[in-house]
């Protein structure tokens, strides 16, 4: 595995350290990589309210955005050891937005699978089905 992939796999379990899911207990870390090699993280942050709640990709997304980062090239994700976890369908739209060409990669705390968020979200709704 190379370096790069280390620091994110190291940087989505730190950032689940910050997870607030006190409802669900699921805990989970992401880590947004940008294309001048900047890692942006986010944790789930749970409410209450429950369909308030704010998946970890999506909280390192939005705090990338309003930083001014807009460039980016991969996400990684990381919940529990030995077990792979998917971004959410919403997940994946916000991405898509921002970021139709980033590389989503998953990660059991040890190995990683790497997909195109292209291909894990084909016939995606964009700006283009809005002309
Ligand atoms: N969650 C994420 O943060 N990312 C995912 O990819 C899937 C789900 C969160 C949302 C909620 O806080 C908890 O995991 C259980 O669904």
């Amino acid at each position: 595995m190379n370096a790069t992939k280390e620091r994110l796999i190291g940087a989505a379990k730190q950032a689940r350290k910050f997870s607030q899911a006190k409802y669900s207990r699921f805990k989970v870390g992401a880590a947004l990589l940008t294309n001048d090699n900047t890692i942006i993280t986010g944790c789930n942050v749970e409410s209450s309210s429950y369909g308030l709640t704010i998946c970890a990709e999506r909280v390192a997304l939005t705090k990338a955005l309003s930083e001014g980062y807009n460039q980016f090239t991969s996400i990684t994700i990381f919940a529990k050891d030995g077990h792979f976890i998917s971004p959410c369908g919403a997940c994946r739209q916000l991405l898509f937005d921002y970021a139709p060409d980033i590389q989503v990669i998953m990660t059991d705390g040890h190995e990683v699978k790497e997909y195109p968020l292209k291909e894990l979200l084909p016939l995606a709704f964009d700006d283009s089905n809005m002309d």
